[in-house]
């Protein structure tokens, strides 16, 4: 059975989600997907993830504002429910002034409701700019996807006594700098839990464990788009790749036989 959501989420309906009802996530970025996701989720993120799950690139890295700025102009147009996360790339927040001026032009050109930024203590300070200037932050700390090259590899976070110190000073100064929402990202389960427990934002998880406010799921991984990539923190709940390959195949097969186009396909 489904249970399709019949109210329009808010960033004040997440928030009171701390502790309760689980807060459901997915990244999306064009507006066909985001009206089939539209009635399902609470919340739809504009992920970086698009160079990866649609530009082909091995990390986050390339996309720039322009294009995140496209793509995101789509999913809000396919999507009226959930609350819309545009996430900030790389290099578009390294200063307060970059990253006003930056997010400034996401408000301004798309109707994201917040952005996203990755970074712990070391960026609360721009989320107390960026939330003190009227702009909605989600935050990201734990693995962070734009530190790949720097740390020369995705690294689960959490697995020593000084990692664990650093993760509960991170989630702390993101909600103290004004962010209504954090994503935990790669952590050990037993230390995203505690994380979790430390603030009074929501917190949703990938790779975090069972005990963050809320979950969320790249597209491709959870739809099972690319054959080869099984992510331990992702489940599959669609062979994507092998169903579109098997109509692909049928469609192929009867343009060939002359199965199709048949009588009823035809003026
Ligand atoms: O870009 C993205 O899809 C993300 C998720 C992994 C949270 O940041």
């Amino acid at each position: 059975m489904s249970i399709l959501k019949s109210k329009k989420t808010t960033l004040n309906s997440i928030k009171k989600r701390k502790n309760g009802e689980k807060i459901t996530m997915i990244t999306a970025y064009d507006a066909l997907f985001a009206s089939l996701f539209d009635s399902y989720v609470d919340i739809i993120l504009v992920g970086d993830s698009l160079s990866m799950s649609f530009g082909g690139d091995d990390d986050t890295l390339a996309i720039s504002l322009d294009e995140m700025i496209y793509h995101t102009k789509a999913v809000c147009k396919g999507a009226q429910n959930p609350i819309i996360i545009f996430d900030m790339p790389f290099g578009t927040y390294k200063d307060k002034k970059t990253a006003l001026k930056n997010a400034l032009k996401v408000y301004q050109n798309t109707k994201a409701h917040a952005v996203k930024i990755e970074g712990g203590e070391d960026k609360a300070h721009i989320i107390k700019h960026l939330t003190s200037n009227g702009i909605a932050v989600m935050a990201h700390v734990g693995l962070l996807p734009q530190s790949v090259r720097f740390e020369g590899g995705y690294k689960v976070k959490g697995k020593n006594e000084s990692e664990e110190k650093q993760l509960l000073r991170d989630i702390k100064a993101v909600e103290q700098a004004g962010a209504f929402c954090v994503v935990i990202e790669g952590v050990k389960s037993e230390i995203a839990t505690k994380m979790s427990k430390s603030v009074n934002i929501p917190t949703i998880g990938i790779g975090a464990g069972k005990n963050t406010d809320g979950q969320v799921l790249v597209w491709s991984d959870a739809f099972g788009f690319f054959e080869d990539f099984k992510p331990k923190f992702a489940k599959r709940y669609l062979e994507g790749a092998s169903l579109i390959k098997d109509a692909l195949q049928t469609y192929v097969d009867e343009v060939k036989n002359g199965e199709f186009p048949s009588e009823e396909h035809c003026y």
